[in-house]
C-alpha cells in the first residue's frame, strides 16, 4: 500500500469513528490517537525520508490536508456533542415555573410593639421627642430626683429588684423626666417627649400583673403650661387610640412627682359608656397617671418653678393591648408562644 493509500484509508477510518463518537471523551480520545505525536498521521510522514524527492511534496501536502479534515471534523463533532450535553442538562433541569412556590411563613412584630409604635407617631405628629432610657437605673434617678426621698412610705407603690443599694432595675420610666429635663436647652425650644419603654416591678405573675412591662412616660415643660394643656393633650391622644368619639374625665389622685395628680379615665370604647364587661359596667376605663410636675422635681433638675411648668403623664400600654383585644391575661404578651402572637398581624 502506497502512503497515500494509508493515509486516504486512515481517513476514511478515523471519519467514521468521529462519526460514531457518542461523548466528549471518546472523541477526544480519537483526536490524540490519531493526530497526536505518536499517532498514525505521524508514524505515515515518518516514512516520507524514503519517498523521492519529487514525491514528498505531494505525499506532505495530503498528509497535511488529511489531518486538516480531521481536525475540523472532530471540532464539528465536537460542537455537536457539547450542545447536545447542554440540551441534555436543560430538560433535566427544567423549572416548571407554573408550580406554587413555597410558602414563606411570614412574622410580625409583636402586639405590644405594635401599640407602641402607634403611640409613638401620634405624639412624634404633635412635635414630641422619642427618648430612649436606661433599664437598668440608679436609685437617684428613679426615685430620689422623681420626690421619693430613701424613705419616702410611696416607694411601697413600687416594689423594687434591686442590684445593689443605689442600682437597681426601673420600676417605672418617669426617671426618664429627669434625665431629659436636666440636659434641655430651653433656647433651643419648649420640651416635649414621650418615653417608652420596659419596667420591672417585684410583683407576683397573675393574670393582671407581671414583673415585666410596659410603660409610656410624656413631659412637657415650657412657660404657662397648664393643666389644660395636659387635659387637650390626653383628650387628643384617647380619641386617637380609642375612636374620635371618646370622652376623658380626670379623678384626684397622688403621685409624688405630680402635683396635683389626676388619674384619668376614658369613655368605654366598647359600649360607648352603657356599661359593659370591658369597662366593668361603669361606662369608664382607667387608663393613665398624670398629673402637673411637681416644682421640687423641676427645682432637682435645674429648672426653676417660678418660670416653667409641665405636665406628665404615664401610660400602660400592656393594658391598652389588652383592653382593645380583649386578652385577658397579661403574661400572654411575655410567653413568645406564637400561637397567640401570630393573631396580630398589624398593618
Ligand atoms: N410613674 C408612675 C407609675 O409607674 C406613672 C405615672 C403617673 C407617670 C403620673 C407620670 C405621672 O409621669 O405624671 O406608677
Amino acid at each position: 500500500m502506497s502512503l497515500q493509500e494509508k493515509l486516504e484509508a486512515l481517513k476514511t477510518e478515523t471519519a467514521a469513528k468521529i462519526a460514531a463518537a457518542s461523548d466528549l471523551n471518546v472523541l477526544n480520545q480519537i483526536r490524540v490517537e490519531t493526530l497526536g505525536k505518536k499517532g498514525p498521521i505521524t508514524e505515515v510522514l515518518r516514512g516520507m525520508k524514503d519517498l523521492s524527492a519529487e514525491e514528498r511534496p505531494k505525499v506532505g501536502a495530503f498528509a497535511n490536508e488529511i489531518r486538516d479534515e480531521l481536525t475540523a471534523a472532530i471540532a464539528t463533532k465536537k460542537a455537536e456533542l457539547e450542545a447536545a450535553a447542554l440540551d441534555l442538562a436543560l430538560a433535566k433541569e427544567a423549572i416548571d415555573v407554573t408550580l406554587p412556590g413555597k410558602q414563606i411563613p411570614q412574622g410580625n412584630r409583636h402586639v405590644l410593639t405594635q401599640i407602641l409604635e402607634e403611640i409613638e407617631d401620634i405624639f412624634v405628629g404633635m412635635g414630641y421627642q422619642v427618648i430612649e432610657g436606661n433599664e437598668v437605673e440608679s436609685d437617684h434617678y428613679n426615685f430620689q430626683r422623681m420626690n421619693l426621698p430613701k424613705d419616702h412610705p410611696a416607694r411601697d407603690m413600687q416594689d423594687t429588684f434591686y442590684i445593689s443599694n443605689e442600682v437597681l432595675i426601673r420600676t417605672h420610666t418617669s426617671p426618664v423626666q429627669a434625665r431629659v429635663m436636666e440636659k434641655h436647652d430651653f433656647s433651643q425650644g419648649p420640651l416635649r417627649m414621650i418615653s417608652p419603654g420596659k419596667v420591672f416591678r417585684r410583683d407576683t405573675d397573675d393574670a393582671t400583673h407581671s414583673h415585666q412591662f410596659h410603660q409610656i412616660e410624656g413631659l412637657v415643660i415650657d412657660k404657662n403650661v397648664t393643666m389644660a394643656d395636659l387635659k387637650g393633650t390626653l383628650e387628643v391622644m384617647m380619641k386617637k387610640m380609642f375612636g374620635a368619639d371618646r370622652k376623658i374625665r380626670l379623678r384626684p389622685s397622688y403621685f409624688p412627682f405630680t402635683e396635683p395628680s389626676v388619674e384619668v379615665d376614658v369613655s368605654c370604647f366598647k359600649c360607648g359608656g352603657a356599661g359593659c364587661n370591658v369597662c366593668k359596667h361603669t361606662g369608664w376605663i382607667e387608663i393613665l397617671g398624670a398629673g402637673m410636675v411637681h416644682p421640687d422635681v423641676l427645682t432637682m433638675s435645674g429648672i426653676d418653678p417660678e418660670v416653667y411648668s409641665g405636665f406628665a403623664f404615664g401610660l400602660g400600654p400592656d393594658r391598652v393591648a389588652m383592653l382593645r383585644y380583649g386578652v385577658n391575661d397579661i403574661r400572654n404578651f411575655y410567653q413568645n408562644d406564637v400561637r397567640f402572637l401570630s393573631q396580630f398581624k398589624g398593618e
